[in-house]
């Protein structure tokens, strides 16, 4: 990581928070990116209180001139970015039965869960292409010490940016240009918080082992990174997709709304979850229900 420019949106809390700590401590020089100034300036605060490398940007990347903009400012001042991190993104649970008139919860996902992450993407592709071209012919080598090209990961679970990484992995490969997706399983951050369910739930990993997944992501450059179960579920889907949707079913019917997607006021209950629905959630260990 030593020196490598490493973009992370979404970078000022949770897992984004926790991975751009990891970042610096590894000697990268981290870019982090977010809207509020005050959670951004906490971040820079603790990076550089440890003796590490940050720059923020306040940036909201669902607006294209701004993300364009972010864009143009970074390579200006760094001249690449050898490491990008499509983290920032909103999570929604609520029923599709709950959703007949919510439109809006689909368009906006998709406006920053993926829109948004192509825009940047696409913004920093040619920076990382051309130094790719004009690095040495060292740059499908695998010593780290000699490799020259710039390496872009796509991280998101979104169906439509797994597609799009997809495409571009085929298309980039032989550039050393490479695409990781990480299906992450859930995790204790600000995002979950509002789902009670989860607070009883045994089986939530930590910010930091997050960040391990993405560190690891970064040093192996594999194409997904997934939690053996979630590889297992993907499996079953193919091979016995009826038998995949009884299983998936009878978990819907497990684990409730929340009160919020139920449309009741703060405070009031929502329905916790059985004793067996959480022997359910542990042994289906990171899988979000
Ligand atoms: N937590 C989980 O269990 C879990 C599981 C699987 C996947 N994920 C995914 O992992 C990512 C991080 O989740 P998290 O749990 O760490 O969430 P989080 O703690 O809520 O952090 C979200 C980050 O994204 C930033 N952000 C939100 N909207 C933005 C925008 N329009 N432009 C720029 N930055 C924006 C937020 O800062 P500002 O609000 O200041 O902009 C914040 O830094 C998300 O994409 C989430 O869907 C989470």
């Amino acid at each position: 990581m030593k020196g490598k420019v490493v973009m992370i949106t979404g970078g000022s809390s949770g897992i984004g928070e926790a991975a751009a700590i990891r970042i610096a401590d590894a000697g990268g020089r981290g870019i982090v990116v977010a809207r509020d100034e005050e959670k951004l300036a906490d971040v820079r605060k603790k990076i550089t209180d440890a003796g590490g490398f940050v720059k923020t940007y306040s940036c909201d990347i669902t607006e294209y001139a701004a993300n364009d903009k972010l864009a143009k400012d970074v390579l200006k001042e760094f001249g690449h970015v050898d490491v990008l991190i499509n983290n920032a993104g909103r999570s929604i649970r609520r029923s599709l039965a709950l959703s007949y008139d919510r439109f809006h919860d689909f368009e906006r996902t998709m406006q920053l869960n993926y829109f948004a992450c192509v825009r940047l993407t696409m913004n920093l592709l040619p920076a990382p292409r051309r130094r790719a071209r004009t690095g040495t012919s060292s740059t499908c080598r695998r010593s780290v010490a000699d490799e020259r090209a710039a390496v872009l990961r796509v991280r998101r679970v979104e169906a439509a940016l797994e597609s799009f990484a997809r495409c571009a992995a085929s298309e980039f490969h032989d550039e050393n240009v490479h695409f990781t997706i990480i299906n992450m399983p859930l995790v204790r951050t600000p995002m979950i918080a509002p789902t009670k369910l989860y607070e009883e739930m045994p089986t939530i990993i930590s910010p930091d082992e997050a960040a391990d997944m993405i560190a690891d992501a970064i040093i192996r450059k594999p194409q997904r990174i997934a939690t053996r179960l979630g590889v297992i579920s993907e499996i079953m889907h193919l091979v016995m997709p009826k038998m995949s949707e009884v299983v998936m079913n009878s978990a819907y019917r497990m684990f409730p709304d929340s009160a919020a997607a139920l449309g009741k006021r703060e405070g009031e209950e929502q329905r916790p979850a059985t004793r067996e629905a959480m022997i359910f959630a542990s042994l289906m260990r990171g899988i979000h229900w």
